[in-house]
C-alpha cells in the first residue's frame, strides 16, 4: 500500500534562505512533477470531503490554482480564483492580510458564488493563515458557505490552525 504522508512528504523540496534569510522554503514543485503523487494528492482531498458535496471550489493564486484546479474537476465543481489585487476584472471585494514575509491583498468576484454554495478552499500551503482567514471572509461576504479548507501542507508551528476557529482545516500533511 502506499503511504500518502510519506510520498508527500518525499518529493517536498526544503530550500534554505527563500525567498529571504532564515527562511525555509517548502517547495512543491518535484511533488506536482510527480503524476502519481499529484493524483493522489488531488484524490485524497476529494475522497475527505465526498463527490457531491462541494458547489465550487476556491483556489488561492498562484500556488493554489494548481492544486485546486484539478480538485475541481474531479469533484465535479466549478472553479473560482482568489487573485492578488488587480488581477480580476469585474466588480471584486477585498481583504488585506499580513504574510510570513510582507502583506497582500487578495479579491473575489463579487458574484462569483450563489448565496448558500458550498466552497471548499485549496491552497498549497498553510502557514500563518492569513491567506486562508481573508480567502474565508472573502467567500463569507458573497453569501457563500465556506465547507472548510484543504491544503498539501500545514507548517504546523507558525500555529495558523489556531487562528482559523470556525473553519474545517484538512491537511495532507503537517510538518
Ligand atoms: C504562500 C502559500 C500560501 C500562503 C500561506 O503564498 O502559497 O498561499 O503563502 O501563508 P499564510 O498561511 O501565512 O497566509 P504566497 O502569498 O507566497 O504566494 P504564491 O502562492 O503566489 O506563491
Ligand atoms: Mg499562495
Amino acid at each position: 500500500p502506499v503511504d500518502l504522508t510519506q510520498m508527500i512528504n518525499d518529493r517536498i523540496r526544503d530550500v534554505p534562505d527563500y525567498p529571504k534569510p532564515g527562511v525555509m522554503f517548502k517547495d512543491i514543485t518535484p511533488l506536482l512533477a510527480d503524476h502519481t503523487a499529484f493524483a493522489a494528492v488531488v484524490d485524497a482531498i476529494v475522497a475527505h470531503y465526498g463527490r457531491g458535496t462541494i458547489d465550487k471550489v476556491a483556489g488561492i493564486e498562484a500556488r493554489g490554482f494548481i492544486v485546486a484546479a484539478p480538485v475541481a474537476y474531479h469533484f465535479g465543481a466549478g472553479f473560482v480564483p482568489i487573485r492578488k489585487q488587480g488581477k480580476l476584472p469585474s466588480a471584486t471585494y477585498a481583504e488585506n492580510y499580513d504574510l510570513e514575509y510582507g502583506s497582500e491583498t487578495i479579491e473575489v468576484h463579487k458574484d462569483a458564488f450563489a448565496p448558500g454554495e458550498q466552497v471548499l478552499i485549496v491552497d498549497d500551503v498553510l502557514a500563518t493563515g492569513g491567506t486562508a482567514k481573508a480567502t474565508a471572509a472573502l467567500i463569507g461576504r458573497t453569501g457563500a458557505e465556506v465547507a472548510g479548507i484543504s491544503v498539501l501542507m500545514e507548517l504546523g508551528f507558525l500555529g495558523g490552525r489556531d487562528r482559523l476557529p470556525d473553519l474545517d482545516v484538512h491537511a495532507l500533511v503537517t510538518v
